[in-house]
């Protein structure tokens, strides 16, 4: 007989976007990136004919069903003890769910999900799966954040079919696997750490937890380069997928959910990280300010509403004349392609041109601003710092700017104001659309633009 069974077959995976390609090719067909497919190779036992024998003998068969008749139940959620993780949850850990949380080394995932772990360790009883520290370590650090090591079991284990065999042994509730970039399956011959590794590896773990129940948090490095086999391509396979961030030298940390099967995305939960492991911060309105008390040239205040909440944000511009032919800009925690965009629009519509400065742009406190209200505010941090001039004391602005110069109203504008007036801001730049019509709101004086060129003028 043939062996044909034995032949692998090979597919191949983008390291950036998790995109299948059936051939090897330069650039990604699904996110345009170069070099930036791995091979890997596919289990050789799959075989959708079992799955026929199944239908055709015992096995029901799948069947067209109205979903009215369908039985179903609202998820069971347990909440992990940490109020901040359960916002960027959804409202807690849904049973059964897979959450890939990712973040630079050193953020602090290690840290929060072993706090997690314990807090959660009446409810669902957990098991930490260490790659990368040995059990030692692991328990000097439960011992340091001072958690309870009583309901606390920990396995410092690499290779999957091991890892699964104690957890159906020990029939865990919750697993959590750091990290992911460690984990190894037998069925394949490729290096721990490549994509075909991670993915494999990982798929064991989603159909585990789906065939029992069990809740599982994988752990995920991010390289900035995409470098190595980044948690990317396990985007599509879990339920959730959050992102932490932070700056380094900052204590604050944002968890960002990005992928939520089970509640809203752009949740953004905050924690400071201190001497006892990461502590949330429920009202984290105007920590992401820089704290000085006088306006400083290039710093424009806005009012982002990422996930449920208002946050106040600075947002620093320093422009600076250049000594280079193609001028540096630089975006850090906002989209580089926008602020590309709204220079142009300042130039074309606010007649103000940049084309022979640097222009650089933070977001202070290490957050990343997503939402288009971030544009009215961006482009008056330039030009303050352009003029060399601060604005108007206590001024907040908020508000998407249009290609043709228009200033767009954005979603939740009363909150956002409210929040402004909380903190004792005394004037607010922002879009006629969301203005109220008495010109003021709770002290807060409102300046309602409707082209580029008027809030410019309001900012002078
Ligand atoms: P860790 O959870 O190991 O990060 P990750 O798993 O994302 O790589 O966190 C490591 C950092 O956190 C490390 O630089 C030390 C710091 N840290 C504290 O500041 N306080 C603490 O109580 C702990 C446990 C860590
Ligand atoms: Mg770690």
């Amino acid at each position: 007989m043939a062996k044909t069974a034995t032949k692998t077959r090979t597919a191949y995976v983008c390291n950036e976007c998790g995109g299948d390609h059936a051939k090897w090719q330069g650039q990604c067909d699904a996110c345009g990136a170069w070099n930036s497919l791995s091979q890997i190779a596919l289990e050789p036992e799959a075989k959708p004919a079992a799955r026929r024998d199944g239908w055709a003998g015992k096995v029901e068969a799948p069947k067209v069903t109205a979903l009215r008749e369908v039985r179903h139940s609202e998820e069971a959620r347990v909440s992990t003890g940490i109020g901040e993780f359960d916002r960027v949850l959804g409202g807690g850990l849904v049973e059964g769910a897979v959450v890939l949380v990712g973040g630079d080394p050193g953020i602090g995932k290690s840290t929060l999900l072993l706090q997690a772990l314990a807090q959660m360790a009446g409810a669902l009883p957990g098991l930490y799966v260490s790659g990368e520290e040995s059990l030692a370590q692991v328990a000097g650090r439960a011992v340091r954040l001072g958690l309870p090591l009583d309901g606390l079991h920990a396995l410092a284990e690499t290779g999957v079919e091991r890892i699964l065999e104690h957890a159906a042994a020990m029939r865990p509730k919750l697993i959590v696997a750091d990290s992911v970039q460690t984990l190894w399956s037998e069925q394949l011959t490729a290096a721990p750490g490549s994509v075909s590794q991670v993915r494999e590896s990982a798929a064991r773990l989603v159909r585990y937890a789906k065939e029992t129940g069990t809740a599982v948090f994988l752990v995920g490095h991010v390289t900035k380069e995409g470098g190595i086999a980044g948690p990317r391509v396990l985007e599509h396979m879990v339920d959730a997928v959050l992102y932490f961030e932070g700056e380094a030298g900052s204590r604050f940390r944002v968890l960002r959910a990005f992928k939520n099967r089970f509640g809203a995305v752009n949740e953004l939960g905050v924690f400071a990280m201190g001497e006892k492991g990461l502590k949330e911060v429920p009202n984290p309105s105007a920590i992401f300010l820089s704290g000085g008390s006088t306006a400083q040239p290039g710093s424009a205040v806005m009012v982002t509403r990422e996930g449920t909440r208002p946050l106040l944000v600075e947002v620093q511009a320093l422009v600076d004349a250049s000594p280079l032919s193609n001028p540096r800009r630089v975006a850090v925690g906002l989209e580089g392609n926008r602020m590309a965009m709204l220079l142009a629009v300042l130039h074309r519509h606010g007649g103000i041109g940049v084309s022979d400065q640097d222009v650089f742009v933070n977001v202070v406190g290490g957050i990343r601003v997503q939402e288009t209200a971030a544009d009215l505010p961006v482009l008056l941090a330039v030009l303050s710092s352009l003029r060399d001039r601060p604005l108007a004391e206590k001024t907040i602005a908020f508000g998407e700017v249009g290609l043709s110069g228009e200033i767009r109203p954005v979603p939740n504008g009363e909150e956002r104001l409210r929040e402004a007036a909380t903190h004792g801001f005394r004037r607010a730049i922002v879009p006629k659309g969301n203005a109220p019509k008495a010109g003021s709101y709770k002290g807060l004086e409102v300046v309602a633009v409707e082209r580029l060129a008027d809030a410019l003028a309001a900012a002078e």
